[in-house]
């Protein structure tokens, strides 16, 4: 049985081996990284997977700004699924699952970089970027967004950034 929780700090080092596994050591060259740097993850929305002891999955979220007007975004990710567990459905739980609880935590807007196939099932789209920037170099076309509220984005442009630190 697979068990479905909040990630935990005891998770901390199951997961960085599992991005290792999964998406290589370089990956913390990807750009979206530079978004995370010093900035938590919304607890609330970051999940995990285990399966006797074992974590086989985690999915993250991280607040982001869009433009100068600063509009509140989620950033979906990194979401990894042990290799042995892929394709049984494990990441479509994790997704919809925290996809609902951010929406019903009143979050609007959610972007990710990612392969479109995958989370255009989720509702992600690329029409919803084509306002938006994003830190180089990045593939634009696995730039994606879902509207938890319809017509969140509309008016919206500029420059996806960390979120600004008030003091
Ligand atoms: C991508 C990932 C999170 C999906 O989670 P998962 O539990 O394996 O996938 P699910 O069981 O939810 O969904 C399986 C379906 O997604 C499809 N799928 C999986 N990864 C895909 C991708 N990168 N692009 C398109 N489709 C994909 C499968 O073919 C399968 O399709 P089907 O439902 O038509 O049979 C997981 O496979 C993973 O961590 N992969 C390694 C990292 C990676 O490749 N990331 C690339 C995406 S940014």
């Amino acid at each position: 049985m697979i068990l479905y929780r909040r990630e935990i700090p005891e998770d901390a080092q199951q997961i960085e081996q599992l991005l290792d596994q999964e998406f290589g050591p370089d990956r913390h060259k990807k750009t979206a990284y530079r978004l995370r740097e010093g900035v938590a993850p919304l607890a609330a929305l970051c999940w995990s997977a285990e399966r006797q002891g074992q974590l086989i999955a985690n999915i993250r979220y991280w607040p982001v700004e869009i433009g100068d007007a600063k509009v509140p975004a989620l950033l979906l990710g990194p979401i990894v699924v042990a290799g042995d567990y892929q394709s049984l459905g494990v990441g479509r739980r994790l997704m919809t699952d925290t996809l609902d609880f951010a929406r019903t935590a009143g979050h609007a807007i959610c972007l990710l970089i990612g392969d479109a196939p995958y989370y255009s099932r989720f509702g992600f789209s690329r029409d919803l970027t084509l306002s938006l920037d994003f830190p180089q170099p990045v593939d634009m076309k696995r730039f994606l967004a879902l509207e938890f509220i319809p017509g969140a984005l509309i008016g919206v442009s500029g420059m996806v950034r960390k979120i600004s630190v008030s003091s």
